[in-house]
């Protein structure tokens, strides 16, 4: 067991907000916690709460495939995890409280895994780290500087599945460009 994981143990057992009462698994991280990106996205879904583990579902699968396109392993380059780590009661958007509940976390990660840089995967995961409030049609694809590291701001893979047009200049295009330029800024550094 590495010491991310050690250390993140008391996650686990977390019930610092409601969701506890309704979880199934709270849901930590996948891939390498000694990655240099560190992806986050908004919160568990279904089958996230039944395995334990982050982005394994329909928009899991979207965000693999893509990663992989571009050249990177999910398992080996990245480092996957949620700004909340217990599923919302049907798939909602969770609230700003357990949002708050949650950040401890979320930063424990961050110090932990120390990445250079870091995909915010949706809105709710771009709120979270950026506190911005623009929106994300606006911002994705644009590189963000916080607390030292580079940020880019991409499509949920949700958000994907629903507008799966493959024309150049649709979403999965465009998230496709994201996550190419991921890529490429971690390769010059
Ligand atoms: N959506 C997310 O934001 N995270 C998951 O883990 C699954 C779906």
């Amino acid at each position: 067991m590495t010491s991310a994981s050690l250390d993140l143990d008391d996650c686990r057992h977390c019930r610092s907000c409601d969701l506890a009462k309704t979880r199934q698994e709270v849901v930590v991280s996948r891939g390498n916690p000694e990655a240099r990106l560190m992806l986050i996205g908004e919160a568990p879904g279904a089958r996230e709460d039944a395995t334990g583990l982050p982005f394994v579902g329909r928009s899991g699968q979207a965000l693999d495939r893509l990663l992989v396109e571009v050249g990177l392993s999910p398992d080996q380059d990245c480092y996957i995890c949620n700004a909340v780590k217990c599923r919302p009661p049907g798939n909602r958007r969770p609230r700003r409280s357990e949002l708050e509940a949650c950040r401890q976390w979320l930063d424990h990660q961050l110090a932990l895994i120390d990445p250079e840089v870091i995909v915010l995967a949706g809105a709710t995961a771009l709120e979270a780290v950026l506190g911005s409030k623009g929106r994300m049609t606006d911002l994705r694809g644009r590189w963000q500087r916080w607390e030292g590291r580079d940020v880019m701001p991409i499509f949920h893979p949700s958000y994907l599945l629903r507008n799966p047009s493959t024309a150049d200049g649709a979403p999965v295009a465009l998230t496709r460009l994201d996550l190419i330029a991921v890529r490429q800024r971690l390769c010059e550094r």
